[in-house]
């Protein structure tokens, strides 16, 4: 295969080079587009456009491959812990033991928040939502370490990162609590990362803390399902932000807003509120159906179909049997998620759906163990950001180590004219 592509453009012909990734996917690189032709693609969605080149996740929407560093999902949900999953996806190897304790120990070292952070957390209104607190507090951790920001070398980057990996998931906890209205803690340095984070969140004042096994083991399962997704809305934000050198803790920030939204991470959110409006409406999951279909009708059903996975999201398959352990194990018998299953069932069947490979995404699952697990529903989307942390973190490293120059798209320019300015009386 000759590596050029060829470009005509009314009549004259441009060269461009052709890159392919190690899975023979094929990019041709336009950078030099402009400078050769003063033409520039328009890609509204970015749907055909590759941002970078990186090594950290491959997946292939069509066969329904999902793989961190070579590793497939399937083999890392099942047999690796998260904080191992979280060294691979940003060192780029799994750590062995020696590497693993050291990780862990460090995260412990830098797991205490200043306690003026505790003061701005107390200063949101109640009501506020988890996922603008969560960017906040993340921002506002710049603020008790300033040397953040102008990140140099490798030792600046690890601390920085060590710091976020320590810190979000007691802020994660934190902001679940106050929700709850519980006392905020500080967790147990006895404990592994994942069963630390339960320990946080679920502990009472009031009584003995027992680990619940299947909890801590859902709960791994969902952070590493989570834990990157390439150039997804969030971390195409963290990288661009990062871009311009703002520092990690901002970029990071960033990313979390980026992942509020219901089209991205809220969608979590979204399927328990979709479903509980389907309850409170009598429970005719037909009717949503028709609904979802009904072009005129902005409704969608929320947690299914996906912009990459055209055939399966396989996080979904892994996440579908794990729902189904945490229901079954915990003894919950609640009419929502027999609604989400009648779901399930009729889209899985229906035309409409799969004409267009619409299937249920990771949301669609991870929504109803959140709910199992008593989790607010505003709460999901700030598990699904902790989950996506060490994604964002290893895309910003990846993109400061490779030097990318700062992110800065172009546009077609639609609006008016160069016009006369007329004075307000004449307007
Ligand atoms: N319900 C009903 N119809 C749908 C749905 C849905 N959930 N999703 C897509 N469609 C239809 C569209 O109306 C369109 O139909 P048409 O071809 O007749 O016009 C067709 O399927 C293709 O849809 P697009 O919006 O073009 O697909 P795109 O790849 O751009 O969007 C997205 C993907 C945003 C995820 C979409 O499927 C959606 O809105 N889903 C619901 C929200 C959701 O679950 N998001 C979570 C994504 S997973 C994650 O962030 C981890």
């Amino acid at each position: 295969m000759s590596n050029k592509a060829k470009l005509k453009i009314n009549d004259s012909e441009i060269e461009l080079n052709l890159i392919e990734g190690s899975e023979q996917e094929i990019g041709i690189d336009i950078s030099s587009l402009r400078l050769k032709s003063n033409v520039i693609t328009l890609d509204p969605g970015y749907k055909n456009t590759g941002s970078c080149k990186s090594s950290i996740t491959f997946l292939d929407g069509e066969k329904g491959i999902l793989r961190y560093r070579g590793y497939s999902i399937e083999e890392l949900a099942s047999k690796a812990d998260f904080l191992e999953v979280a060294y691979l996806l940003i060192f780029g190897e799994l750590p062995n033991k020696q590497q693993l304790e050291k990780l862990s120990n460090d995260i412990k070292e830098r797991s205490i928040i200043d306690e003026d952070l505790r003061i701005i957390l107390n200063s949101f209104p109640k009501s506020a939502h988890p996922m603008g607190i969560l960017s906040s507090l993340t921002s506002g951790l710049v603020a008790f370490d300033p040397s953040a920001v102008n990140i140099d070398d490798e030792e600046d980057m690890y601390d920085a990162i060590l710091n976020l990996l320590a810190k979000i998931p007691v802020l994660v906890a934190w902001v679940y609590r106050r929700r709850k209205g519980l006392p905020l803690e500080y967790g147990d340095t006895s404990l592994a990362y994942v069963e630390n984070l339960a320990k946080m969140m679920f502990q009472r004042p009031n009584k003995e803390y027992v680990q619940n096994d299947t909890i801590v083991s859902a709960l791994n399962k969902l952070l590493i399902l989570h834990a990157d997704h390439e150039q997804n809305c969030s971390t195409s934000t963290v990288r661009i932000v990062g871009s311009s050198y703002a520092g990690l803790f901002a970029s990071v920030a960033a990313g979390i807003s980026a992942l509020w939204g219901r089209l991205h991470g809220g969608a979590n959110q979204a399927v328990i509120e979709m479903l509980e409006e389907i309850q409170k409406d009598g429970g005719d999951t037909k009717k949503f159906m028709s609904k979802a279909k009904d072009k005129s009708d902005p409704f969608r059903l929320m947690g299914f179909g996906h912009r990459v996975y055209k055939n399966f999201d396989p996080r979904a398959k892994i996440i579908k049997v794990e729902a189904d352990k945490v229901l079954n194990e915990l003894g919950i018998n609640d009419p929502i998620l027999d609604i989400a299953k009648g779901l399930e069932k009729e889209a899985l069947i229906d035309n409409y759906f799969i004409e267009r490979k619409l299937y249920p995404n990771v949301d669609f699952y991870s929504g109803i163990i959140y709910k199992a697990l008593e989790i607010p529903s505003e709460m999901f989307t700030v598990m699904f950001a902790l989950g996506r942390l060490p994604g964002w973190v290893a895309h910003w490293r990846e993109m400061r180590i490779n030097k990318e120059p700062i992110g800065r798209p172009r546009q077609i320019y639609t609006g008016e004219k160069l016009r006369k300015f007329s004075e307000i009386n004449n307007r």
